[in-house]
């Protein structure tokens, strides 16, 4: 299996990554951050799985277009494309929230999933062999929240894309399907925890036990916890299974 992972630096992606070179797939690495080079070589050699690696803006359409390029030549085709990439954004309310920053957060979680979906569709399209293509949407896309009207709006958005290419890509054999996590240990996470305190008065330590009760399994999710599911959707085993959004959020309610 050959595999483009978005966002695949640090957090959910990087998870998602060593899941797909742990089963023996061949895996590029995708990411704004050049760090993506570190986790890369962390990750392991060609010889363990790691393909390759470009440092790259997923909601820039060149760039997308020049890393997909990078990509086919180092994989020499593509059969799954993850799209983990995103940014959390402001915390301010939409009423008081810089048009600038709403779009930033559309323009890399949405955009960004549709520029790389397009790019592995495109390819896919051209192997006739089919595929798959996982969305990493969110909780917050499926329910509001407060300080979340960019994110979430982004996050709905990458939900109802997922729904709109699973029909127009079926009858061609690839499956689209997105993963909505819910609270998982992640930089992105705790700073959204601080965001909360900073909004609420109150300290990280009490933001980050309110959430453990709002969650019935009793603890925050891990990368490794949403690789799997990212896992069985790209894997025959969800051969029937196209167009979802799966929550893998401990038992908290989304829509
Ligand atoms: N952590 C959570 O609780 C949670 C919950 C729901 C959804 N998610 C989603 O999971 C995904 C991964 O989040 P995470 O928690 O691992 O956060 P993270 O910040 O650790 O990872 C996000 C990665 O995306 C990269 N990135 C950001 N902008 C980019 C761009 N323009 N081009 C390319 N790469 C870019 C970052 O450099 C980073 O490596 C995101 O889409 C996030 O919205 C996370």
């Amino acid at each position: 299996m050959r595999v483009v992972v978005t966002g695949a630096a640090g957090g959910i992606g990087r998870a998602i990554t060593a899941r797909f070179i742990g089963d023996g797939a061949r895996a590029f690495l995708v990411d704004l951050d050049p760090s993506v080079e570190e986790t890369a070589a962390q990750l392991g050699s060609r010889a363990d799985g790691v393909a390759g690696w470009v440092a790259s803006d997923v909601s820039c359409a060149p760039d997308v277009d020049a890393a997909a390029d990078r990509a086919l030549a180092c994989l020499g085709g593509i059969d799954v494309v993850v799209n983990c990439a995103g940014i959390g954004g402001p915390a301010s309310s939409a009423a008081t929230m810089d048009p600038g920053d709403f779009r930033r957060v559309v323009e890399v979680n949405l955009v960004g999933t549709f520029l790389w979906s397009r790019a592995g569709a495109r390819q896919m399209l051209g192997q006739e062999t089919g595929g798959a293509i996982v969305n990493i949407a969110s909780l917050f896309g499926q329910q509001g929240a407060v300080g979340a009207a960019a994110y979430g709006a982004s996050k709905a958005g990458v939900s109802l894309l997922t729904q709109s290419m699973a029909r127009e890509l079926g009858p061609h054999g690839i499956r689209v399907n997105a993963v909505a996590p819910g609270h998982i240990a992640t930089e992105m996470h705790w700073d959204e925890l601080r965001a909360r305190a900073a909004r609420a008065g109150t300290s990280f330590e009490e933001e980050r036990v309110k959430v453990l009760g709002e969650v019935p399994l009793g603890r925050h999710g891990t990368g490794a916890d949403v690789a799997a599911v990212v896992a069985w959707l790209a894997s025959d085993d969800a051969a029937y299974v196209t167009g979802q959004t799966i929550g893998v959020n401990g038992g908290v309610l989304g829509s």
